[in-house]
């Protein structure tokens, strides 16, 4: 039985919120910390019923260099409340992908989420949903970044602080973006500093209420000295996909020698942009093979941090 229904899990929509859609950040108040979907048990059951290649487990690390590095691992056979008792006094993220597919009534979640927007903001369709459920330890933190997709993040439980940046210089180059949606973005094409901070939308997340920001804008998270529940969740839209595509071939261009190509967001050279980013994308031309991901801890409610080290092993994804 689904235990949301539409027109139910935002809170506080108001008319004018329809026109910064996309364009402005919007802070939501929202329905999904007062449902059953998020309870201990019901995570705790998603956790054991999670495929290993859906799932993300995270601690970190001290590198010889002085820099904490992100370690992967695994849950083993622990029980989901005893992986939920290691990440709530430990140091890891859990990362839980496409969670519909272990439960079902994540999918309508996720599909309700959407048709709520859609019912409220005149014309807008929204495509290629996905959603993430994060377990986050206190304290945890997500480095500066940028996504692909529209971006939504949904808090359920605990607190964290959010840091938004506009997704232009000197918080992101063009060329940084291209890199991003190539899939050959490296740390250095976009540093952060915390000079950057001074212009940064920040606002604390608290259960109940979401964030929804414009395309590409960096960001970075912190949690607050509590256990944090969130959902992420991704879409595209039509102007999506075509800044996409454009990005994508103005990518390859630059790539090819030429220094800084236009960047249309419609018209007849937007489209061959996006034929042309079509073409290479599917003609595999730029497929190669993933690097393995090397397990070298499982998550353990009583080691140090909530893990313990393992015989390290490579997996695929
Ligand atoms: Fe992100």
């Amino acid at each position: 039985m689904r235990d949301i229904t539409t027109g139910n899990i935002i809170a506080d929509w108001k008319p004018e919120y329809a026109g910064k859609f996309g364009k402005e950040t919007l802070k939501l108040r929202h329905t999904l910390h007062k449902s059953e979907l998020f309870s201990d048990e019901r995570l705790a059951s998603l956790i054991e019923k999670a495929d290993r290649t859906l799932y993300h487990v995270n601690t970190r690390a001290s590198g010889p260099d002085g820099k904490k590095r992100r370690r992967e691992g695994e849950f083993g056979d622990l029980s989901g409340m005893d992986v939920l008792k290691a990440v709530q006094k430990g140091d890891i993220w859990v990362n839980l992908r496409a969670p519909q597919l272990a439960d079902p009534a994540y999918g309508d979640m996720l599909q309700d989420m959407y048709a709520e927007f859609e019912a409220r903001v005149p014309g807008l369709q929204t495509f290629k949903h996905k959603t993430t459920i994060l377990i986050s330890s206190p304290n945890v933190y997500v480095p500066y970044h940028a996504d692909v997709p529209g971006q939504m993040l949904w808090q359920v439980r605990g607190r964290k602080r959010v840091w938004l940046y506009p997704a232009t210089e000197p918080f992101i180059t063009r060329n940084a973006i291209e890199k991003l949606i190539l899939g050959e973005l490296h740390e250095v094409d976009m540093p952060y500093d915390e000079s950057l901070d001074e212009k940064a939308f920040v606002t604390d997340l608290n259960p109940g209420e979401m964030l929804h920001w414009p395309l590409n804008w960096p960001h970075r998270v912190e949690n607050h000295d509590c256990l944090n529940v969130s959902v992420t969740t991704e879409h595209y839209t039509s102007e999506i996909r075509t800044s996409y595509a454009v990005n994508y071939a103005n990518g390859l261009l630059r790539k090819a020698g030429i220094a800084n190509p236009k960047k249309q967001t419609g018209g007849l050279v937007a489209a061959a942009k996006t034929a042309l980013a079509g073409a290479v994308k599917f003609s595999g031309l730029r497929s190669k093979a993933e690097k393995p991901y090397v397990i070298d801890f499982a998550v353990d409610p009583n080691g140090k941090n909530g893990v313990r080290n393992i015989e390290p092993y490579e997996l695929r994804l």
